[in-house]
């Protein structure tokens, strides 16, 4: 099977100006998760879609999947998130390994809040992660990046050497299952994309080509920039 997930158990402390998590943030006349979840369900490779989601938020995103048409969609399956996003992670491969119990079962994990994922790169993804195993979307970083610390500059990479991971990030059930596992309390603390707990285990994770517009809404200013995006494609 080929497993979605959504993972929208964040509460958005760093848009804390608003009174709902980031991901029920109106984005030109809809709320973000719906751009997402509409996205998603575009891509017929998947057999179920998972969102992950706070309990006290649960009944709130069923109200906006019913505004929105999109509450009989059988394929959407809400469980609940975690505390950190690694719990979200964890919970979601718990759920698909408990509905089909098959470790060659391909799960494709995005944000909730990158509405402007492409059809393109979730298939692309799909078909890497089926035939390799592992991999995550990335783009060249477009800035240059130090090592620091909080007086001066440590160190200095090469750029041409760095790329930034986006999601979607897509494995084989059992990879991902696997390295979950095997994290230490320490670990979990600092993991902040899924690819890293893989490669941090041994597995080999491949590279697709992400996109600069599935930009991850993270502060205000992403906000703006993702309204313009839309205006541009002609979202009224
Ligand atoms: N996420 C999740 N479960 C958590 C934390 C995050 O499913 N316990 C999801 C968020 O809902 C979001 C995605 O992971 O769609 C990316 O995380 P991030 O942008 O860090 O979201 P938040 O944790 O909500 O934001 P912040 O760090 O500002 O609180």
């Amino acid at each position: 099977m080929i497993f979605g997930a959504i993972l929208a158990g964040g509460i958005g402390k760093r848009m804390d100006k608003h009174n709902i998590p980031k991901q029920f943030i109106d984005l030109c006349g809809k709320p973000i998760i719906i751009h997402t979840i509409e996205r998603m369900l575009a891509v017929k490779e998947f057999d179920h879609i998972f969102i992950a989601i706070h309990s006290d938020y649960k009944d709130y995103l069923k109200n906006i999947l019913s505004q929105y048409g999109l509450d009989n969609k059988h394929e959407i399956i809400i469980i609940n998130g975690g505390r950190e996003r690694i719990d979200s992670v964890q919970n979601v491969v718990d759920a698909a390994y408990e509905l089909n119990k098959n470790l060659d079962d391909v799960i494709v994990l995005h944000d909730a809040v990158r509405p402007f994922i492409s059809k393109t790169v979730l298939i692309n993804s799909i078909a890497t992660a089926s035939k390799y195993g592992a991999c995550v979307a990335v783009i060249p970083v477009v800035d240059t990046i130090y090592f620091y610390n909080s007086e001066e500059i440590v160190d200095c990479p090469e750029r041409a050497k760095l790329c930034n991971g986006q999601a979607p990030d897509s494995f084989k059930l059992g990879i991902l299952k696997n390295s979950i596992e095997q994290l230490t309390e320490d670990e979990r603390k600092i993991i902040t994309g899924t690819a890293q707990i893989c490669r941090s285990k041994g597995y080999s994770v491949k590279t697709i080509p992400g996109d600069y517009q599935n930009i991850k809404i993270t502060t205000e200013n992403d906000l703006i920039f993702a309204e313009s995006i839309l205006k541009k494609r002609g979202f009224k």
